[in-house]
């Protein structure tokens, strides 16, 4: 575990020497317009398989528009839409969707205590860390890190990158970290975290 955060810091420290420059607000909203459709217009998507990006870190929406647009992350609608970004345009994006408030959503109780029980204490039998170590008590996660937030984000979608990084399909470089912890969870615990994760604000 302690492995994991100090290969999850080097990590993001190297990453970020890529994106030292700052996003601006004003000039991400203006870029944001193409996004909305799926989005939505306060960055909170109506779709649960589309995730919501208002209240996510600058720097993890600026690195994750990059590996759409390199195809290190694989997904077609967003490899697309990724493409004519400069940086400059994807850390203005990230600033302005920093700057939203996410949306509420409430928990599922038929799995909470078994979702509270992962991201707070982790499955020790499994050797899976806890969550909150890197995304926090309160699923903010860790903006100058990059360690996304995960409170309130649409189920769905996040139950899907899960299985997604346990199939090794979202595997660049900080994926990695994650395939770690995944790696020996259940579909069911997958389910209950991410319903847990939803209801955190
Ligand atoms: C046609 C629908 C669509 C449009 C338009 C769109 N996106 Fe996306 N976006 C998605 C989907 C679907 C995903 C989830 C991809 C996956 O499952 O890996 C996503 C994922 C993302 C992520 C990753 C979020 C995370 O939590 O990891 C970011 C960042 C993002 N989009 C930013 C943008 C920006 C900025 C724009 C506008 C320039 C945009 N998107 C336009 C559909 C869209
Ligand atoms: C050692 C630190 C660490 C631990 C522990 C950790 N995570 Fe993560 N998590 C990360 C990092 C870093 C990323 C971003 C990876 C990337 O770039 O794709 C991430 C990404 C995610 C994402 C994708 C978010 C998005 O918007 O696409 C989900 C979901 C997630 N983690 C859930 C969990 C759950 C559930 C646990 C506990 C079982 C957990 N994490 C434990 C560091 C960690």
């Amino acid at each position: 575990m302690k492995k994991l955060i100090q290969l999850a810091l080097v990590g993001s420290v190297l990453i970020g020497q890529g994106l030292m420059a700052q996003g601006d607000v004003e000039a991400g909203k203006a870029k944001a317009a193409a996004c909305a459709a799926c989005h939505g217009a306060d960055g909170n998507s109506m779709n649960p398989a589309w995730p919501k990006l208002a209240g996510q870190g600058a720097k993890y929406i600026a690195i994750q528009l990059k590996h759409f647009k390199s195809g290190a992350r694989k997904n077609a609608l967003m490899q697309g839409q990724a493409m004519a970004l400069s940086t400059q345009d994807m850390q203005d994006l990230g600033a302005y969707y920093a700057s939203l408030t996410t949306s509420p959503n409430a928990a599922n109780p038929d799995t909470l205590e078994l979702g509270q029980a992962i991201y707070r204490g982790g499955i020790m039998k499994k050797n899976v860390p806890a969550c909150m170590a890197c995304h926090s008590p309160d699923g903010v996660g860790n903006p100058s890190a990059a360690f996304p937030k995960l409170a309130g984000q649409h189920a769905n979608y996040s139950e899907a990158q899960l299985k997604s990084y346990r199939a090794n399909e979202r595997d660049y470089d900080s994926a990695k970290i994650m395939s770690g912890v995944s790696e020996r969870m259940t579909d069911e615990e997958i389910r209950a975290v991410s319903e847990y994760m939803s209801g955190l604000h």
